[in-house]
C-alpha cells in the first residue's frame, strides 16, 4: 500500500480498492492505467490569476440576487397592468388608490413616483401598498434591517407611515418601523427594524400603511438585511462566501451581453450607474428584466476589493447585441472618451477629474487595474466593424495608460491585441474535446482569457456530467496556463425560482432565502484550491479515453494533482512522482463523485454532490490509485 488516509470510512474503501488495484483490469472494466511526472523538469508557467469569476446581469444574478436590495421595483415602474410588484392594500373599511405621477419625483433620474391616496383609513383598518420582494422576503431571527424611503406629503403634519415584514399566511408582523413623514418637499427617511425570534422564511411581503385619510408620495423604498463586510447598499452573505471559497483571482464585469446592452440606449452606461441611488435612472437589462442599477461600477469595484480580486473592467465599444453598430472614426470618439473617463474613475488619483468622482462617490483611494476588456462577443457584429473599432479603443487607451492590457474578444487584425477572450459553451462530450484546444497554441501570440465557458448539462444548475466535463476542460487550462493566463466560468449565477432563469447551466442556484452550490462549483471550488506556479513534464499511459490529469508544482511547497474519471467504471491507477523525495508526504484529498452523470444538487437538496476531504500521507514517490466512476479528485501533497 502506497498511501493510508486517516478518514474512517475513506480509509477502509481505500485500502480495499488498493489491494486489488494492480490485478484490476476486469475487475474494474478498465486497463490500469500509468501516470508519470518529473517534478524536477519544469515545463511551464501557471498563471497566479487563472482562476476567476465572471458576472453580468442575468437570471436575476444582483437584483433578486447577489445585490442584497429587498425591495423588488424600489422605483415605481409600471406598464398597462398598473404599478409592478407592489399591490394596494385596503383593511377593513379603509379605501385607498394608487397611480404613478409622473410630474413628481426626488430626482432628475427618478422624476416619478407612486401617488397614495387615502380616502379613509384607521389604526384598526390601515390602507397602503405591499411589496412581494424577489419571490418573497427572506426573514431571518434576531435580524436587523435597514431601509430608507422618498416621500413627501400633503397632510398637515407629521403622518406616521408603518413599514412592516409581514408573512403570507398568518399576517403576522415580523419586524416594524415607524416613519413619520412630513412635508411637501421630498427627504430620505432612514429607518431600522429588527426581527424576533422568528422561524427564517421567506414566504413574506412588506406592507407600507397609514392610519388616516391622507396623501402620501413615495420613490426609492429600500430595504437590506445585513451584507457582507455590513457594506451599506452590499452583497448578500451566503453568496459572497460561496465566491470567496472559489479562490477567484479577478472579477470580468459588467458581462457579457449585459454590457453591450440590447441597443446602444441600453448598454452599461456607467455614468449613470454611480453616486447615490436617486440619482441613477435605472435601465432595462439585455435578459427581459429592468435593472435597478444599485450595483453599479463601485460596487463592482467594491465586489473585487471584499473578495482581493483584481477587475477586468469591460468597456462598451459601439455594438450592441440588436445589431447596431457606431461606426469606426469619428462616430466612435464619444464612447473612447467615456471608457478612458471609466478607468480615470477606477483607477485615477482623487486630485483627477475622475478620481474625484469616485472620492466623492466614497472611495478616494484608487483601484488596482491591469486588464480592459473591449466589447463583449464582437464576433457577432455582422458589420464587421471590430477591426476597426478595436484598433481605435486599443490606441487610445495605450496612449494614455501603456501597461494596461487590452483584451480582445475576438482575433483582430492590424493591431496586435494582448490578450483574446474564448468563449465556450458545449456539452460533456464537447468539453472533452476541447480538453487540448491550446496545446499547440503559439506562444508567441497572444494570451488566451477563457473569459466565459461552461459545460452545459443540466438546468438550472449544472449536474455531475457537467462538473466531469467541466474538470477535463480545466485540466487543459491548467496544462496550458503559460498562454490562457485567465478563465472564467459562465454565468455564475441564477435565481431558482419560476421566471427567475434565462440562461440554463450556471453554477450557483439560490431563493430569497437560500443557496447551494452545482456539483460543477465544487469543481472549481476543488481545482482553485490547489495551484502550482509551474508545470511539470508528465504524461499518462492506458487507461480510458475518459481520465483526464494535470499536474501544477510550486517550488518546496506543494504538488497538486488533479484526476478526472468521467467514465462509468473505476480506473486503477500508478503514479509516479520523481522527485518527491523518499519519507512520508502529509496530502490533503479532495474527492467529489456521484453514481449517475443526472445526479446534481438542487435548492431542496442542495448537499447531495459534494468534497468529501481526508488528510492522506504519500509515502515515498510512488501512488497506486484507484479513481472511483464518475469522480473528480485534488491531491494536495506537501513536499
Ligand atoms: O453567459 C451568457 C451569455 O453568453 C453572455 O452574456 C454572452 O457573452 C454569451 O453569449
Amino acid at each position: 500500500m502506497s498511501h493510508s488516509i486517516d478518514n474512517h470510512t475513506i480509509y477502509k474503501t481505500t485500502t480495499t480498492l488498493l489491494l486489488t488495484a494492480l490485478a484490476a483490469s476486469e475487475l474494474f472494466g478498465q486497463p490500469p492505467a500509468t501516470l508519470q511526472a518529473d517534478l524536477n523538469r519544469t515545463k511551464a508557467p501557471v498563471s497566479p490569476t487563472l482562476y476567476g469569476l465572471m458576472t453580468e446581469e442575468i437570471n436575476y444574478s444582483y437584483d433578486g440576487g447577489l445585490y442584497a436590495e429587498l425591495i423588488r421595483n424600489r422605483t415605481f415602474r409600471a406598464d398597462w397592468s398598473g404599478i409592478l410588484n407592489w399591490f394596494l392594500i385596503e383593511n377593513g373599511t379603509s379605501s385607498a388608490k394608487v397611480s404613478i405621477d409622473f410630474q413628481e419625483g426626488p430626482s432628475k433620474a427618478l422624476s416619478s413616483s407612486a401617488r397614495l391616496e387615502v380616502v379613509k383609513a384607521d389604526a384598526q383598518s390601515p390602507a397602503g401598498l405591499l411589496n412581494e420582494g424577489y419571490w418573497g422576503f427572506a426573514v431571518r431571527p434576531n435580524t436587523r434591517y435597514t431601509g430608507s424611503l422618498f416621500a413627501k406629503t400633503a397632510a398637515p403634519g407629521a403622518l406616521p407611515v408603518k413599514v412592516a415584514l409581514v408573512a403570507d399566511q398568518s399576517g403576522a408582523v415580523l419586524a416594524s418601523a415607524d416613519v413619520p413623514v412630513s412635508g411637501a418637499a421630498w427627504k430620505e427617511y432612514k429607518f431600522e427594524m429588527q426581527s424576533g425570534s422568528v422561524a427564517a422564511s421567506s414566504a413574506n411581503h412588506l406592507e407600507i400603511t397609514v392610519d388616516r385619510a391622507a396623501t402620501l408620495w413615495l420613490q426609492l423604498v429600500s430595504l437590506f438585511p445585513p451584507t457582507y463586510h455590513a457594506r451599506p447598499n452590499g452583497n448578500r452573505i451566503d453568496l459572497m462566501e460561496k465566491l470567496a471559497a472559489m479562490h477567484p483571482s479577478f472579477l470580468r464585469f459588467p458581462g457579457g451581453n449585459y454590457l453591450e446592452g440590447g441597443n446602444i440606449a441600453t448598454r452599461f452606461d456607467w455614468k449613470k450607474m454611480i453616486g447615490p441611488l436617486v440619482d441613477r435612472p435605472t435601465h432595462p437589462s439585455t435578459w427581459s428584466y429592468h435593472s435597478s442599477d444599485g450595483m453599479g461600477l463601485l460596487e463592482f469595484l467594491l465586489w473585487c476589493e471584499d473578495l482581493h480580486m483584481d477587475p477586468v473592467l469591460a468597456v462598451y465599444a459601439g455594438y450592441s447585441l440588436g445589431g447596431q453598430v457606431v461606426k469606426p472614426g469619428p462616430d466612435l470618439d464619444p464612447f473612447v472618451k467615456d471608457a478612458l473617463d471609466e478607468i480615470e474613475y477606477v483607477t485615477g488619483q482623487a486630485s483627477t477629474k475622475g478620481g474625484a468622482l469616485r472620492a466623492r462617490d466614497g472611495h478616494p483611494a484608487p483601484f488596482k487595474l491591469h486588464y480592459v476588456e473591449v466589447g463583449n462577443e464582437d464576433n457577432f457584429d455582422k458589420s464587421k466593424s471590430y477591426d476597426g473599432r478595436y484598433a481605435q479603443f486599443f490606441q487610445a487607451i495605450k496612449a494614455q495608460y501603456p501597461d494596461l492590457q487590452v483584451i480582445a474578444t475576438m482575433p483582430v487584425t492590424g493591431v496586435r491585441p494582448d490578450v483574446v477572450d474564448d468563449h465556450y459553451y458545449k456539452r460533456e462530450q464537447g468539453m472533452f474535446d476541447l480538453v487540448r484546444q491550446y496545446d499547440n497554441t503559439d506562444r508567441k501570440g497572444p494570451k488566451i482569457f477563457v473569459g466565459e465557458w461552461a459545460t452545459r448539462e443540466g438546468t438550472p444548475t449544472p449536474n455531475m456530467g457537467a462538473a466531469l466535463g467541466d474538470a477535463a476542460f480545466m485540466t487543459g487550462l491548467e496544462r496550458n496556463s503559460d498562454v490562457v493566463v485567465m478563465a472564467s466560468y459562465a454565468p455564475l449565477l441564477v435565481n431558482v425560482n419560476p421566471g427567475g432563469m434565462q440562461w440554463s447551466t450556471d453554477l450557483i442556484g439560490y431563493d430569497a432565502l437560500d443557496s447551494y452550490g452545482s456539483p460543477a462549483y465544487y469543481a472549481q471550488v476543488m481545482f482553485s484550491s490547489c495551484l502550482g506556479d509551474h508545470t511539470v513534464e508528465s504524461g499518462l499511459s492506458g487507461g480510458g479515453d475518459k481520465v483526464f490529469y494535470s499536474v501544477t508544482a510550486s517550488a518546496n511547497s506543494k504538488v497538486c494533482l488533479k484526476l478526472v474519471n468521467a467514465a462509468s467504471t473505476d480506473q486503477p491507477i500508478a503514479i509516479t512522482l520523481s522527485g518527491l523525495g523518499g519519507g512520508t508526504h502529509p496530502a490533503l484529498l479532495s474527492s467529489l463523485k456521484a453514481n449517475t452523470n443526472w445526479a446534481t444538487n438542487t435548492i431542496t437538496h442542495p448537499d447531495q454532490i459534494v468534497p468529501v476531504r481526508s488528510n492522506v500521507a504519500v509515502q515515498g514517490e510512488r501512488l497506486e490509485h484507484v479513481l472511483p466512476a464518475r469522480s473528480i479528485q485534488v491531491l494536495e501533497i506537501d513536499r
